[in-house]
């Protein structure tokens, strides 16, 4: 495995889940129903599923009974999801929640047979190049619909707007796109490349915006998402640094204040074979 062991939080998880909610493509669900098999229990992947919150947005929104298999590296998070499942489907039919420790770059299409659907959420940006091709590949051959929601695309607007932000969006996308040992991280160039292979390998690819519109009810989100966007590009670029202690202050007090609107666009692939 050669993706970046960056661990996440699960209060980070749990704070972003309303929000990843409300973000998440209702169209690409509506386009994916019938393309599920009509009878039988439904058995789906979620791919680095973090603490869940991709199965307690999804399951209830599918009809009929679901086999979920959570898989994550961490079992920490695997714990988390297994002690708060989805809740029943949309027709009330029950939800088998299932968490495997697997590391998602190492999968084989045997991995994942006989799925109905494979499930990822705020993944794409994760992996190298290299990597995402092999796990577009393994998703390829095992020939389900593929969903994949809020992978980042490198769009950021921050309101007011101040003449920092360009600066500190440009060096978080560097970031986001920097060499590891594993190779180059793709960021924000990932849903495009995703969307480019599994073309070519014959799939349909609908692609929708889910982006986060943070406002004054997601000030704790809003600020946090912030923290860590401001960090990343000052590791990025280390002489913002200096720039941005009066620029932060000055950013943090809108948000407790509810003066700050942060839009972060992300986009909804799914994939239909
Ligand atoms: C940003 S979180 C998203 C979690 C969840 N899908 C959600 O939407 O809340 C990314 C997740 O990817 C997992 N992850 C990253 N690289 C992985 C890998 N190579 N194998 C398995 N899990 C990985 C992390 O442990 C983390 O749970």
């Amino acid at each position: 495995m050669t993706v970046e062991q960056i661990r996440v939080s699960s209060e980070w998880l749990d704070l972003r889940e309303p929000a990843d909610a409300v973000a998440r493509s209702r169209d690409l669900v509506e386009q994916l129903r019938p393309q599920l098999p009509p009878a039988g229990r439904l058995v789906i992947h979620d791919l680095a599923c973090g603490s869940g919150s991709m199965g307690r947005w999804l399951a209830p929104l599918l009809p009929g009974p679901q086999h979920w298999i959570m898989h994550d590296r961490d079992e920490d998070l695997l714990e988390v999801a297994a002690a708060n499942p989805p809740g029943p489907a949309a027709d009330g039919a029950a939800v088998l929640v299932e968490t495997r420790p697997s590391d998602i770059t190492a999968l084989r299409p045997d991995d994942l047979a006989r799925a109905s659907l494979i499930t990822a959420s705020a993944l794409l940006d994760l992996p190298t190049g290299d990597e995402l091709a092999g796990l577009v590949d393994v998703c390829a051959a095992v020939g389900c619909p593929v969903l994949l929601t809020l992978s980042v695309v490198g769009r950021v607007e921050l309101a007011p707007a101040d003449p920092l932000d360009a600066h500190l969006a440009a060096a978080f996308d560097a970031h986001q796109r920097r060499m590891t040992a594993g190779g180059h991280l793709l960021g924000p160039d990932a849903v495009a490349a995703a969307a480019e292979r599994f073309s070519r390998l014959g799939a349909d690819v609908l692609v929708r915006p889910s982006p986060w519109q943070l406002g004054a009810a997601d000030a704790d989100l809003a600020a946090e998402w912030f923290t860590g966007w401001v960090g990343a590009a000052c590791e990025q670029k280390a002489e913002l640094t200096d720039q941005v202690d009066a620029y932060v202050r000055r950013r943090l007090a809108q948000a407790e204040a509810w003066q700050l609107a942060v839009t972060v666009d992300h986009a909804d692939l799914l994939v239909l074979p």
